[in-house]
């Protein structure tokens, strides 16, 4: 049952834990089976710290915590154990997780249902743009909305508890969950967290920020090890939960893999150590939908709720390694405490609290196991207006990479081509499964696959809208859905005042297989022949546009300087108006102003690629020796120039940057302890010095003093403003001493380097600095 490197790690419980004596049985009993395993000198080692710290009544946590704790104290040892365990994967729960109701004290249950851009198989629901887009925006308060708007359809819903956001850097290219997070920069990540949760938890949805740490590819996520060292994991993967944590999260889901041999579930450094005790999560730690691989080491690890309870995939049997048998077990054989129990406990009736999902909650009103079961399903529409905000969303998130001459926008064409199937409806639509297991690559691509994925009411296309748009313009549109007949795409191309050229590319979850894409992308090149049918367009048509939906980063070097390509529009995973938001940037009635929120390289050697599934090793160990060199950094550290660097996108307009100036604020004394509170503001001016109006994202970068042996930039700061022709803006960005900090792995904490900062407005992570100054 132990695993060769999970075992490595706990056996240190027996030499450093204080806690030994408590748990002489359990503790003898991995050591032996341990020992025989230790002797690797290259093994991987995750420290051991125990116990679990108890949740806290501080903060903003403070009623719900105190709530919580009275409630419970009138509950038996196994009600409280019954909260932590989910109802095994099956009907009667109406969710893709249930916690069931307990009757003998009342609580109504809780439902816990995917997915990060929407609920998950329902119906009469929005199908939101991916996290990938939302990053794109650059735009705070799209973010706030979005999270609001998809809390408010959870909660119409009846689901307590949403399976997102996630918040996984992106560090390999073919990554297939790329997409539900939010780009490949921890700031911007962390960013688009806190106001995604922010805005979920003010509908009172509890939201989860996942995967708990280190689950940056699809390919072998349930076996391999993310080895990950202590100053990259606090720098890079861990801020986003920091953020998360900030904004008052509800729960943490961890992830399937192991880091540093010890699978996350249990991993007492991560959850114990640095979740619960130096984030101060006050919240629930939940498992993957079976990624929970033991029981009393998960217990004694940190996790509170194992999802959805069943012990791995293939064992439907009733059996579970929790349930309230076996937690009660444990206390009753002396290997856990009563008081961990009590805690996990603790944590999700605070989390319900906290939300104030204890008053007026509504009863879940569908049946994600059945939708056509009219006894369990009320059909309740909970899409508002929310169509709205997903097609400005989706055309806020557009970026437009190339522009030749103004290509864009199109200006009254006589003539245009539509050709490549991205730019049709799907055949499968109507499909209930489609997009969350996509069957496969069909028609214009809006999400990725996989549980990250909800089923879409509608999607709009890009040619009905092109078609509707252009109507009163009168112009002739040919379209074709053929990629592959290059010569018949020549012919159509040639004459038409501009062609119109769609492709994508696609991924997914490890739990379904696309096109040979096991969830991570196989290639990071065109799907369906893209790059031959751009070419083939291009030969015959002196203005090809070329629009890419893609799950993230995308070669384009085949034919991205073609003269005849003289516009690239990078759409992303726009959501069901996705076709609305491309013709609304078409056309000129919203100017793009999306930032790629990843870097697309020249050259592939230069990415981090994921593992290949021909590795043979029993525990794949991936190791992060690239360190805080992740997207741009790597870039930056090693002079390297890609096709497009992250941060970059174009305008119909132009701005400009003016009279930097940086302040250093003087604090409280409260304040000053307050690693987190502003230090420095950092004031300058913005124009917009074209001839329409557009919306700008000025981007702070510091350069640490080089005794930090930082990469020789990072982003601290950014914001959206929106300009009429000639008007200008003052901008002020705050930093903070975290801001200005390294994690000192010596200390075990945040230290500012002492030197001089430089402070660089940029238009991307790697363009001349616009305006400098220095701290
Ligand atoms: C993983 O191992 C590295 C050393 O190789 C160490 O710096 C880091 O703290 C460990 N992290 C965890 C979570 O065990
Ligand atoms: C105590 O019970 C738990 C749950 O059944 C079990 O995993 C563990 O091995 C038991 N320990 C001992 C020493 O019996
Ligand atoms: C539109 O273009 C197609 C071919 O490109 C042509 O056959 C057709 O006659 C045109 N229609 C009009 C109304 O001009
Ligand atoms: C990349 O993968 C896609 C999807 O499987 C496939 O259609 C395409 O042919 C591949 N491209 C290359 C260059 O291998
Ligand atoms: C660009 O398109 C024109 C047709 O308008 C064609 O004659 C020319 O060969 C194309 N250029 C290239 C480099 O393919
Ligand atoms: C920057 O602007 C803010 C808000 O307008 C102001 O409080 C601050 O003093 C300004 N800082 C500088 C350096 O001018």
């Amino acid at each position: 049952m132990l695993h060769l490197l999970g075992a490595v790690a706990l056996v240190a419980i027996v030499s450093t834990s204080p806690e030994v004596a408590a748990f002489p049985l359990s503790l003898s009993s991995f050591a032996a089976s341990a020992n025989r395993l230790v002797a690797r000198a290259d093994a991987v080692y995750s420290p051991p710290v125990y116990p679990t710290p108890e949740t806290r009544a501080t903060g903003d946590w403070t009623v719900a915590v105190n709530k919580a704790k009275a409630e419970l104290s009138t509950w038996t040892l196994a009600e409280r154990a019954a909260l932590a365990t989910g109802d095994l994967w099956q009907p009667p729960g109406l969710c893709v997780g249930n916690v069931k109701p307990i009757a003998s004290t009342g609580f109504p249950g809780l439902c816990l249902q995917d997915a990060p851009v929407g609920v998950r198989v329902a119906d009469l629901v929005s199908a939101f743009p991916s996290g990938v887009n939302v990053a794109a925006t650059f735009d705070r308060t799209l973010m706030f909305s979005r999270g609001l708007a998809m809390g408010n359809e959870f909660k119409g819903k009846g689901v307590n508890i949403a399976l997102g956001p996630g918040m996984n850097p992106a560090r390999t290219a073919e990554g297939g969950r790329n997409w539900e997070g939010f780009g490949a920069d921890p700031y911007l990540q962390g960013e688009a967290a806190y106001q995604t949760i922010t805005g979920m938890q003010a509908s009172g949805v509890q939201a989860t920020a996942k995967h708990f740490i280190g689950n940056e590819e699809e390919h072998l996520r349930i076996e391999s090890s993310s080895n990950i060292d202590d100053r990259t994991l606090h720098e890079i993967y861990l801020h986003p939960f920091l953020r998360s944590v900030q904004a008052n999260v509800a729960n943490v889901m961890t992830a399937y893999n192991q880091i540093n041999g010890s699978w996350a579930a249990q991993n007492s450094k991560l959850n114990n150590g640095i979740l619960k005790g130096e984030l101060g999560f006050s919240g629930t730690v939940m498992s993957d939908w079976a990624g929970a691989r033991s029981g009393l080491a998960s217990a004694l690890g940190g996790l509170d709720m194992n999802m959805p309870g069943v012990p791995n995939w293939l064992t439907f049997d009733g059996t579970s390694y929790w349930g309230v048998d076996n937690l009660l077990k444990m206390v009753s054989n002396g290997s856990m405490p009563e008081s961990r129990v009590t805690d996990m406990a603790t944590r999700i009736l605070s989390s319900w609290y906290l939300l104030g999902q204890d008053v007026d909650f509504p009863a879940t009103n569908f049946n994600g196991w059945d939708l056509t079961d009219e006894a369990t399903n009320q059909h309740v529409n909970v899409q508002d207006d929310h169509y709205k905000l997903i097609r400005q969303m989706g055309s806020s998130a557009t970026v437009l990479l190339k522009n030749t001459n103004n290509a864009l926008p199109l200006k009254n064409p006589k003539s245009l081509l539509v050709i490549g199937d991205d730019a049709f409806p799907s055949s499968k639509n109507g499909d209930p499964n489609f997009y969350t297991y996509r069957g496969g690559n069909d028609g214009t691509l809006a999400v990725g696959w996989g549980s990250g994925a909800n089923d879409f009411p509608y999607l709009v296309d890009p040619l009905s809208a092109i078609i509707a748009r252009s109507a009163s313009l009168k112009t002739n549109v040919t379209s074709s859905r053929n990629n592959f007949d290059l010569a018949a795409a020549g012919a159509l191309a040639g004459g038409k005042d501009a062609a119109l050229v769609f492709i994508n590319s696609n991924s997914g979850e490890a739990v379904s297989i696309v096109d040979g894409n096991d969830g991570d992308r196989n290639n990071i090149s065109a799907w369906g022949g893209g790059d031959q049918l751009v070419l083939a367009v291009a030969a015959k048509n002196k203005n090809t546009i070329v629009i890419v939906h893609s799950v993230g980063v995308m070669d384009t070097e085949l034919w991205i300087d073609h003269p005849n390509v003289t516009a690239v529009v990078w759409a992303g995973l726009p959501g069901q108006e996705s076709g609305n938001s491309c013709a609304d940037v078409l056309f000129g009635d919203v100017n793009p102003s999306g930032r790629l929120p990843y870097t697309i390289a020249k050259d592939q050697s230069h990415y981090v690629h994921a593992t290949p599934l021909s590795n043979t090793e029993s525990h794949p160990q991936v190791t992060y020796s690239e360190k805080l060199n992740v997207d741009y950094r790597h870039f930056a550290a090693n002079n390297l120039k890609p096709r497009f660097p992250f941060g970059f996108g174009l305008s119909y307009t132009k701005f400009s940057y003016s009279g930097l100036s940086i302040k250093t604020l003087s604090l409280t004394s409260a304040q000053t302890t307050d690693l987190h509170a502003p230090k420095y503001t950092v004031n300058f001016t913005v124009q917009n010095c074209g001839s329409v109006s557009g919306e700008d994202v000025p981007q702070l970068y510091l350069t640490f003093p080089s005794s930090a042996s930082e990469p020789p930039r990072v982003l601290r700061g950014f914001t959206k403003v929106s300009l009429a022709a000639g008007k200008s803006v003052s901008v002020s960005l705050a930093l903070s001493t975290y801001d200005l900090s390294i994690w000192d792995v010596v200390k075990q904490k945040w230290v500012k380097p002492s030197g001089t900062f430089k402070v660089v407005v940029a238009t991307d992570a790697l363009a001349a600095a616009s305006l400098s100054g220095s701290i």
